[in-house]
């Protein structure tokens, strides 16, 4: 664990910490050279928002095949007859995936092993909800079960495909994977301990989304952080990204939110917010411009930042543990310990 970065958790969760992140860090220009021809990249939730724009930088770069994975066919469909008017030169195929439904889940990373290589894979469908809601078969809180449960179920199932298409050459960078997080995981509330982690998501007296939101991206973090143990970086990189507060996307103006809380978040993402441009930069450094120096670490604003603080503490690590432990009994169902413990050969 890198000291440095410890000493730099409590200025990140800092509420200064975040307006100088949002104030003060740019883009910065791509290495000298990028170019993305001939490589393939998937990127889910990518008919609006931060994904849609991932998929336009993509193409710009140069991107031979962009995999637009979305759950309706018509909003893909209009997303794909931009980036094809826009980038005649690149393939854009919509490939269906309902992040509710591991069921989608599974016949897409099926449907992922017929492509001849992957470079780039971004996990950025997510959600927030005002209020509680049940999923109608897990009957996790819905935000509990899209971006924790799905998308580390989808990392997982994708592991072993994307270390099967890695490239032999040796001068090839081995496929990248991020997972669209958020600096909103500083400030989660903790978890209660001891006693059962992941249940505590699923609690439905007094919701609170802005608990259930960062809760769900901090899980990310202590999950993915571990995972990156078992998987060797010349086989496949996997790392957090967080596109900081961005404008322009719907994620202020999802049904999921109630004419209050959109309000209050538009007015505060007017004022702090970046545009879904730099946002979207901020996610393609950690798959495009960075290599296995990234491999488990959480990438903010163009460089290495901490995890939340307290993942630095005794309790941080035993809490790390419990997610790692809870989250494989989850998923006994498809046998996902075979799966990362195969990783490891
Ligand atoms: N905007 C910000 O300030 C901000 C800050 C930090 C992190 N993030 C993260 O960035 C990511 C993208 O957010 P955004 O701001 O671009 O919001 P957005 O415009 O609402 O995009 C969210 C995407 O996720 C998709 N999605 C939602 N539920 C899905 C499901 N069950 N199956 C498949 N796809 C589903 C949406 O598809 P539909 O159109 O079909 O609903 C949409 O394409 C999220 O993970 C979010 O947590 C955003």
């Amino acid at each position: 664990m890198s000291q440095h970065l410890e000493h730099r958790a409590a200025f990140e969760t800092h509420f200064i910490g975040f307006l100088y992140r949002q104030w003060l860090m740019y883009p910065k220009p791509w290495p000298k050279g990028t170019d993305l021809s001939g490589q393939t990249a998937i990127v889910t939730g990518s008919n609006s928002g931060l994904g849609f724009q991932a998929a336009r930088q993509l193409c710009q770069l140069g991107l031979t095949h962009i995999i637009v994975a979305v759950r309706s066919q018509a909003r893909g469909d209009a997303a794909a007859d931009k980036l094809r008017k826009e980038f005649p030169n690149s393939t854009v195929s919509v490939w269906l995936l309902d992040m509710a439904s591991y069921d989608s889940i599974k016949a897409f990373v099926q449907r992922c092993e017929t492509l001849p290589r992957i470079d780039i894979t971004i996990l950025n469908a997510g959600i927030r909800a005002d209020v509680y809601r049940p999923h109608a078969v897990t009957n996790h809180e819905i935000v509990f079960q899209i971006n924790y449960l799905s998308t580390i179920l989808l990392a997982i199932l994708l592991l072993p495909v994307l270390k099967s298409k890695k490239s032999v050459n040796p001068a090839t960078m081995p496929p990248r994977l991020t997972i669209v997080t958020s600096d909103t995981a500083y400030w989660a509330p903790p978890f209660k301990s001891p006693g059962p982690i992941l249940p505590q998501c699923d609690i439905s007296e007094n919701y609170v989304p802005m608990a259930a939101y960062p809760r769900s991206k901090l899980l990310q973090m202590f999950f993915v952080s571990k995972l990156a143990e078992y998987v060797d970086p010349d086989d496949v990189i996997i790392n957090l990204s967080n596109p900081g507060l961005c404008g322009g996307t719907e994620f202020g103006s999802s049904a999921n939110m109630g004419f209050v809380s959109r309000t209050i978040f538009t007015i505060f993402q007017g004022i702090n917010g970046r545009n879904v441009s730099a946002g979207t930069n901020a996610i393609l450094d950690a798959v495009v411009a960075r290599g296995k120096e990234t491999h488990g670490n959480y990438i903010s604003d163009w460089t290495i930042q901490p995890f939340p603080s307290c993942y630095y503490t005794k309790d941080g690590q035993i809490l790390k543990e419990q997610i790692w432990e809870e989250t494989l009994e989850e998923f006994n169902f498809v046998g996902v310990s075979k799966i990362i413990q195969d990783m490891k050969r």
